[in-house]
């Protein structure tokens, strides 16, 4: 029961994708204290650089730097800023390098304004464009966040909640906003689109957080804040204002739990809350990358004379991101008709590739950071090859080096075993492969089409598989004794299972093998008994009577089969013990879910049989030497 509460605080709050945090004070205590304890309470999000912004005898003074907050600690005691109204923020790079410049909190065009922000502006480059050229604006920093400054303090006519309201009204993207100004030195304000926020109750005291961990030292009582609202908070009243600027009434959640689970955003493990963040993450990955049935990745423009001239692809990367890549050959084969090799990254670059100028290499990496991956970018640049990397971190050594760069914005991922940059691994390459054809004029528009309409059903179609986590859970416990299971599949369904067997065996510790479904007759078969579970997926409708025969060959060897199917298909029922059905989506589309079921079914196994589910035993999260 307290795990649902917990589940719908989380999903409440935007599923808590947010890839910073923020903490805002208004009371009769120092702010700065309270600000720097705040964020802390959030280190476990990850971020690269931190800040604060205090309103100090009239005055507003912003101290922030680039690193961790032991540095920011540092820098605070030397200006050691004094006052009862702050806002803070830990950021994990978006728009801009990590740098003391980039970090938050941003000021407007003068020194009375104070903006910290969670997500990201889509439209931010237009807006500042019109800045520069109506107003002269000049900018600082290179980030989004420091146009919504620019706008509040623009708007600003003597109402700090209208300026917000306004400058609301012109940005495009997700967000959850802190602001302060001079000229309201007893007011925070606070707003919220598609990023969480909270506001905390105190005895003469509010506080603002992008997560409950932040403030619990303070207060259990909370508003969850909701999707377009405005917050106007002063020492002694939380005003909720709704998009009508009417005040709202919102009943008061008190927080039960402790600390650590709320790091969890509720969940019992970042790596289910990490699952259950993955609608959030999809849309953040797609947002804005597709306009009129098409993909727009600014960040590649390429020419069609660029890409006419590639007559190979290599991807390369490893483990998971690996397994993602297996996904992008045939993407980037069918629609490009280019051949494409994929490369586990420790292995490329000893085999001497045949990489030129004529070569385009895909580098994917969750972190940026993965030392194989990293040298085997260094070697096909040196050859000549145009690089593009798929990497989740802004900043990573990875994002630096390659030509161009697609950022995955799945947000901090912390547990070990990747899921979410997965799956966005995989819907970058859909973007990345649909956008090359459209430029290369390789792909039919209707083909586009479809597949572009499935990518933006995926979020709900996610929801619909995550609803069903008591089934994975009641699965796993079936799979609690075995020793040995297999994975099969065909095409896609194939590279799905491989990331299905890694993702158990590196949580659960079952030793589980991936199979082409065809081949396990060439030898694996002999394996097979009644104690060799198998998970069987058949959603590919090409290879659907093929797969369902190779499903057949281990049922009579008396393995204890759970199908993943299509919705609907019921003729699967015929041959398996047990059916997980995902929603039926276009073909081409469908691994981006299919894997969903099985992260869950490796989770919930790793959690039946003990094991520390976010930190496997021998792995690191990011693995930096070769
Ligand atoms: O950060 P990267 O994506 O480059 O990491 C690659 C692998 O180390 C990583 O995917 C690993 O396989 C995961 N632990 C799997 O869950």
């Amino acid at each position: 029961m307290v795990y649902i509460i917990l589940t719908m605080v989380a999903s409440m709050n935007g599923g808590n994708t947010n890839m910073c945090g923020i903490v805002g004070y208004i009371g009769s205590k120092e702010a700065t204290p309270i600000l720097l304890a705040g964020l802390k309470k959030l280190e476990y999000r990850g971020y690269d650089s931190a800040g604060v912004a205090v309103i100090e005898d009239g005055g507003l003074t912003v101290v922030k730097t680039v690193g961790k907050l032991d540095k920011l600690e540092k820098k605070l005691e030397e200006f050691n800023p004094s006052g009862f109204l702050g806002i803070g923020h830990t950021r994990w790079a978006t728009h801009g390098r990590p740098n003391d410049v980039n970090s938050h909190p941003h000021k407007g065009y003068s020194d009375d304004f104070a903006v910290v922000h969670n997500g990201i502006i889509e439209n931010y480059l237009e807006l500042k464009e019109q800045l520069i050229e109506e107003r002269g604006d000049v900018f600082a920093s290179e980030t989004d966040t420091e146009v919504i400054a620019h706008l509040v303090e623009n708007y600003y006519a003597g109402d700090l909640v209208e300026a917000v309201r306004k400058a609301m009204a012109v940005i495009k993207g997700s967000y959850a906003l802190g602001v302060v100004s001079i000229h309201e030195p007893d007011k925070l304000v606070a707003a919220r689109k598609d990023s969480p926020l909270i506001v905390g109750l105190g005895e003469g005291e509010n506080f603002i957080a992008s997560d409950i961990p932040a403030i619990l030292n303070h207060t259990r009582d909370v508003y969850l804040i909701e999707d377009g609202e405005v917050v106007l908070l002063t020492k002694d009243k939380a005003t909720i204002l709704d998009t009508d600027n009417k005040p709202v009434e919102r009943k008061v959640f008190h927080v039960e739990w402790d600390a650590e689970a709320a790091e969890k955003g509720g969940f019992e493990h970042f790596m289910l809350k990490e699952i259950f963040e993955q609608p959030e993450a999809f849309k953040k990955t797609l947002s804005g990358r597709i306009q009129d049935g098409k993909v727009k990745l600014d960040e590649l423009e390429f020419t069609k004379k660029q890409v006419d001239r590639w007559e190979k692809v290599f991807i390369v990367a490893c483990g998971t991101a690996y397994h993602s890549g297996l996904i992008g050959k045939p993407l980037i084969e069918g629609f490009l008709r280019i051949p494409v090799e994929v490369d586990i990254a420790s292995e490329f670059r000893y085999r001497e590739p045949l990489v030129n100028e004529k070569t385009l290499a895909l580098f994917i990496s969750q972190s940026g950071e993965t030392a194989d991956t990293l040298a085997a970018l260094r070697e096909a640049k040196a050859k000549g090859a145009t690089t593009i990397a798929i990497t989740n971190v802004v900043g990573s050594t990875i994002s630096r080096e390659a030509h161009k760069t697609v950022y995955l914005w799945a947000g901090p991922e912390i547990a070990v075993a990747s899921t979410k940059a997965y799956t966005t691994m995989l819907i970058a390459q859909y973007l990345v492969s649909v956008y090359l054809a459209q430029v290369k004029g390789t792909i039919d528009k209707d083909k586009a089409e479809k597949i572009l309409a499935a990518l933006q059903e995926l979020p709900d179609n996610t929801r619909k598989i995550l609803g069903q986590k008591d089934y994975y859970l009641r699965l796993a416990e079936s799979l609690k004794g075995c020793e040995h299971l297999f994975f099969i599949g065909r095409g896609f369904d194939y590279h799905i299972a491989q990331e299905g067997s890694l993702k158990l065996k590196e949580i659960s510790y079952i030793h589980a093998e991936a199979y082409a479904a065809g081949e396990m007759k060439h030898g694996t078969l002999a394996l097979v008994t009644a104690d060799t579970p198998v998970v069987a997926i058949a959603l590919q409708e090409k290879t659907y009577e093929k797969t369902l025969s190779n499903i057949k060959e281990v049922t009579a060897r008396d393995a204890y089969v759970i199908g993943l199917a299509n919705e609907g298909d019921t003729e699967i029922l015929k041959t398996v013990n047990e059916v997980i059905y995902i929603p039926r989506i276009e073909n081409i589309v469908s691994p981006v879910l299919a894997v969903i079921p099985l992260q869950l079914l490796a989770y919930y196994a790793a959690c039946v049989r003990g094991c520390n589910v976010d930190q496997p035993r021998n792995l690191a999260k990011s693995v930096t030497v070769e």
